[in-house]
């Protein structure tokens, strides 16, 4: 299966999310790439820190940019059993590309408004990505959400984004959390970091759980 993280916006949580999901699925399926076509290079230098630290298992990733990402990328699915791609911050080639070729669009969006205003525009891009891409599947998932029990955001974005026909709510919420930064710095995803933060590894796993339709015990 071919996982795409995407979206419009920098900052939304493309890379932690892609980064994260890729350190589960590698533990459960060795024969998984990660591809990198944004150009800041983030989730390929999380590899080489997680290369540096000797963190096992080893994550293969690889940059692909352009056209490349729309041509090669089938083809690398026939050698890896599951490619996850993170692909940059705007509407780019490289986002546009991993549209046609991806079985699974997960857009990570902060309940900002600022993010919401991009909404209208990936649920357009979905749209024609489909004209070519028939089975893709569209998700947003609400990232950095406020710990803060009194804050409505999450609700609020779920309902908001029902209104967009070819974007799907995922369960899941991913939540503002150190832990986040600190795996990352390591080369890890959360679920690999200690001291363990477990409510950052639940959410983690209920995501991978969504995405992959497989329960981790
Ligand atoms: N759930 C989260 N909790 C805390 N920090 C986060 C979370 N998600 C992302 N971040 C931090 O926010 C910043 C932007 O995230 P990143 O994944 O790089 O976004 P993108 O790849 O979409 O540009 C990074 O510093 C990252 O560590
Ligand atoms: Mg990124």
């Amino acid at each position: 299966m071919i996982v795409l993280f995407g979206g419009e916006k920098g900052g939304s949580g493309k890379t932690t999310l892609a980064t994260n999901i890729s350190s589960l699925r590698v533990s459960k399926q060795p024969d998984t790439l990660l591809i990198d076509t944004d150009r800041q290079s983030t989730s390929s230098f999380w590899c080489s820190i997680r290369e540096e630290k000797d963190v096992i298992p080893r994550i293969s990733s690889i940059q692909k940019y352009e056209k490349a990402v729309r041509t090669e990328v089938r083809e690398l699915n026939k050698k890896y059993q599951d490619v996850i791609i993170d692909a940059g911050g705007r509407d780019s080639p490289e986002l546009r590309g991993s549209l046609l070729v991806c079985d699974k669009a997960i857009f990570p969006l902060r309940p900002s408004q600022f993010d919401l205003w991009t909404l209208g525009r990936l649920n357009v891009l979905v749209e024609t990505a489909k004209e070519i891409n028939e089975f893709l599947d569209a998700y947003v998932v609400v990232n950095m959400a406020s710990p803060n029990p009194n804050v409505k955001e999450v609700m609020e974005m779920k309902e908001l984004v029902k209104e967009f026909t070819q974007l799907n709510i995922l369960e899941t919420v991913i939540y503002e959390r150190i832990v986040y930064r600190r795996a990352a710095l390591n080369g890890m995803g959360v679920t690999e970091y200690i001291p363990e933060d477990i409510k950052a590894v639940q959410e983690v796993i209920s995501l991978y759980e969504e995405i992959y339709g497989e329960i981790i015990k």
